[in-house]
This record gives structure tokens, C-alpha cells and sequence, in this order.
């Protein structure tokens, strides 16, 4: 073989995590929590990293769960919102870890709580020794159906929504619906925002759920506990029908090497409006407004009739949320907004279009015009559910 001075290192991983539902995990009867995904568990203690609303609702809860069972266990308890998901609060957690002589492989740390937690949890996890598995347990409707399924941790940097991160799923999240009984109602509508996005883009099935049911799903936090929910359990099937959605659409393209992701729907203008509102707007409100602003778009491109465009906002205010926020209907801020959407999609807008409900195409084409004219027609929404 001619030594030419090149190297070429090839090598294949196969990724393969399981988001496992998992009722009651608090009872120490349960070994779930505990448990250490393969063959691997050790004796050393785990870190459990826990949402400050967490530890205040069922901490008492938790730690009694680990010395039930016998197996040793620190606690960590993080502040949830936006503005800590924070690089500083990743390295609080990585020195603990330090401390505890946390292991490569076989004492995993376990995260329980929102999304925060998760991704800072998860960012944490990445870093030590170069990636460690853990364990996740999101407890917010939004952790269970959206980030319950990726690959995905972050923190926000320098004023930009996770512009640091990794791409490491966690061998194992555990899903446990029974926490969302204590979510705050805002949450729930928060979380059902996501779920109306998946609906919108490609499941009619879930979007006619969302359309019957969403005062339901709200009021009982997806819990199916009233005679008229029990029978035909729209909380268990908006669960079902998010995660697998999300799921069959990640798996395809996990590293999100091919720029067009259909789930991005809802993800255009609110990055960039989130975070300047923060913390006036939940993640899943200003993806519920930028949902709304899209189909605009799609009605004034003659893609979505303006019955849909209205089932579409009915629907939105259902599930307890509104396309309320004045930065949607301020043409500088949403043309900002896109501009650096487009900077993050290699320079392409690949915007995400509604091609009736159920149905999406891609745009490269978006002008100026159409978003004042949206935004206008934003401004007549706002002006209406305010009179
Ligand atoms: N990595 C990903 O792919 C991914 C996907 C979706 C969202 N996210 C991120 O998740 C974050 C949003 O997550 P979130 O909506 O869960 O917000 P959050 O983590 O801030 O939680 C919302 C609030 O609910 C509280 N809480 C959590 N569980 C509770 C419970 N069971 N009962 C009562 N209160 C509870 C929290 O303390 C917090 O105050 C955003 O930063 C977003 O970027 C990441
Ligand atoms: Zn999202």
C-alpha cells in the first residue's frame, strides 16, 4: 500500500433509545426509576437532578423512593425558565458528578423535571468524560411529547436560544403522565402547542382530537379522569400519537443533516420572538403564534382555505392559547426573525408551508409583502380577540 501522507477513519454507530411510558415511577415497588438500561448497573451512588417545582411538589417523594430501594443517591436541584438554561448550570451539575466519581457507564444520572432541566441535565451528561448515559424523566407536557424523543440538549448563549449543545439521547426516557396532574394549566397549553404542530403537519387524526377535546385535555392536564374523557381517552392518545409522530419523523434524520424537517413547522419566527420576549412567552405559546402567522401565509398562497386558517386558530384557542403577542404582528421583528432562521438553515429559508391540514410543502421564495400582509392580518386576529 503507497503511503500518500491521507487517512480516512470510517466507523458506523447504530443509536437506538427507548422512550418507555411508566406509570406510578414513584412507588419503590416500581424498580423502573432505579434501573440502569443494559447490563451495567454499579454500586456507586446516581445523581438525581431535580426541577426546583419537582422538588417542592415530590421530593419528599422521590428521596424516599431511592432509600426504599436501597440504592444510594445524591440530589441536585436546578431552577427552571429559559433564562437558567444557562452554561453555568451545566457545570454545576458536571462538578457534582465530579464529586460523586460518577462512572462511564454503569451509575447514570437521572434528570426529572421540564424541559430546562433536561436540556441542561442532558448538555451536562455530553460533556463528562467526553458522554455518559443518563436517564431522562421529563415532567411537563412539553418534555413528554417534544423532548422526551430527541437526541437533542442545548443552553441559550449570548441572547440566541440553543446556540450551544450536543446531539446525545439518553439510553432511556421514562414517561409517567401522572406528573402532569400538578402541571400548571398555562404548561399544559404550553405543551399542547407542540402537539398541534405535529397535528398540523401530518396527523389529521390528532388534530381532530385537539379539536374536540381541548378544553378536556386542558382542564383534566391529559389525566382522562372524567366520565366524559374515560371511555375514549383523548389524554392518552394525544400522549401516544405525539411521541410516535415525533418519533417516525426524528429517526429518519436524527442528525438533522437533511435541513428539511416538516416538525420545524411552528419553528420559524418564534426562535428569534422568543427569546426577545422572554420570559413573557411560554416555547410552546410562540410556537402556537407561529403556527397561526404560517397558515396565514399558506391562506394568502392559496394552500389553505380560510375554514381551515379559522379551525386552525379555533382550535389554537381550544387548547387554552392565543396568537396574542404584539411581536407578531411587528414586520421588523418577524423579517429579523427570518432572516436569522434562514442564517441557521445554511442560508435557505426551507420554510415549512401548510398544504391543507394534515399536509406541508417546502419555500425558498417568502417575500417581504407576503409577511406584512400576514402580519396585518395578525394584527385583525389580535384587534378581534381583544374587542
Ligand atoms: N432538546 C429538545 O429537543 C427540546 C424539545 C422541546 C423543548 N426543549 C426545551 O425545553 C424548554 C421548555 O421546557 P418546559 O416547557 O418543560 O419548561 P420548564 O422546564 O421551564 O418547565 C416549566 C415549569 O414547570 C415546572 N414543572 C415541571 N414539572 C412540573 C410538574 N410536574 N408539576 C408542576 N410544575 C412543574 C418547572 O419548574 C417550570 O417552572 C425550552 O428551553 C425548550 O428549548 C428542548
Ligand atoms: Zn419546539
Amino acid at each position: 500500500m503507497i503511503d500518500d501522507g491521507r487517512w480516512v477513519i470510517k466507523t458506523s454507530k447504530t443509536v437506538e433509545y427507548e422512550v418507555v411510558e411508566a406509570a406510578d415511577l414513584l412507588n419503590p415497588e416500581n424498580p423502573e426509576l432505579s434501573g440502569v438500561p443494559g447490563q451495567l448497573a454499579g454500586t456507586g451512588p446516581r445523581l438525581v437532578i431535580l426541577d426546583q417545582a419537582i422538588d417542592g411538589l415530590c421530593g419528599g417523594q422521590i428521596r424516599h423512593y431511592f432509600s426504599a430501594r436501597g440504592s444510594p443517591a445524591d440530589f441536585l436541584t436546578l431552577p427552571t425558565g429559559d433564562e437558567h438554561k444557562t452554561l453555568d448550570n451545566v457545570l454545576q451539575v458536571t462538578s457534582r458528578l465530579n464529586t460523586l466519581g460518577t462512572s462511564r457507564l454503569s451509575t447514570p444520572p437521572i434528570a426529572i423535571g421540564g424541559g430546562v432541566v433536561q436540556d441542561v441535565a442532558g448538555m451536562a451528561a455530553s460533556l463528562y468524560r467526553r458522554g455518559i448515559p443518563y436517564i431522562r424523566v421529563p415532567t411537563t407536557l412539553l418534555g413528554q411529547i417534544d423532548g422526551s424523543v430527541s437526541a437533542k440538549n442545548g443552553v441559550n448563549y449570548e441572547g440566541h436560544r440553543n446556540r450551544l449543545g450536543t446531539f446525545t439521547p439518553p439510553p432511556r426516557t421514562l414517561i409517567d403522565r401522572g406528573f402532569l396532574a400538578t402541571l400548571p394549566e398555562r404548561q399544559i397549553s404550553s405543551g399542547l402547542g407542540e402537539a398541534l404542530k405535529l397535528a398540523l403537519v401530518k396527523d389529521p387524526q390528532l388534530f381532530a382530537v385537539l379539536e374536540k377535546y381541548g378544553p378536556y385535555l386542558v382542564a383534566e392536564r391529559l389525566q382522562d379522569s372524567s366520565p366524559k374523557t374515560m371511555t375514549e381517552q383523548p389524554g392518552r392518545i394525544t400522549m401516544h400519537r405525539a411521541i410516535a409522530g415525533m418519533a417516525k419523523e426524528l429517526q429518519k434524520n436524527l442528525w438533522e443533516t437533511d435541513l428539511q424537517r416538516i416538525v420545524d413547522y411552528g419553528h420559524t419566527f418564534s426562535p428569534f420572538i422568543e427569546m426577545k420576549a422572554l420570559p413573557e412567552l411560554l416555547h410552546g405559546e410562540a410556537v402556537a403564534m407561529d403556527c397561526v402567522f404560517s397558515a396565514i401565509l399558506a391562506k394568502q398562497r392559496r394552500l389553505l382555505s380560510e375554514a381551515d386558517l379559522y379551525r386552525v386558530i379555533n382550535t389554537v384557542e381550544s387548547i387554552g392559547l392565543r396568537p396574542s403577542h404584539p411581536l407578531f404582528t411587528d414586520e421588523q421583528a418577524l423579517t429579523l426573525a427570518l432572516e436569522e432562521t434562514t442564517h441557521h438553515r445554511n442560508n435557505q429559508q426551507i420554510i415549512t408551508l401548510l398544504d391543507g391540514i394534515g399536509q406541508t410543502i417546502f419555500v425558498n421564495d417568502l417575500t417581504q409583502p407576503e409577511i406584512s400582509a400576514a402580519a396585518c392580518r395578525m394584527r385583525d386576529f389580535i384587534a378581534t380577540e381583544t374587542s
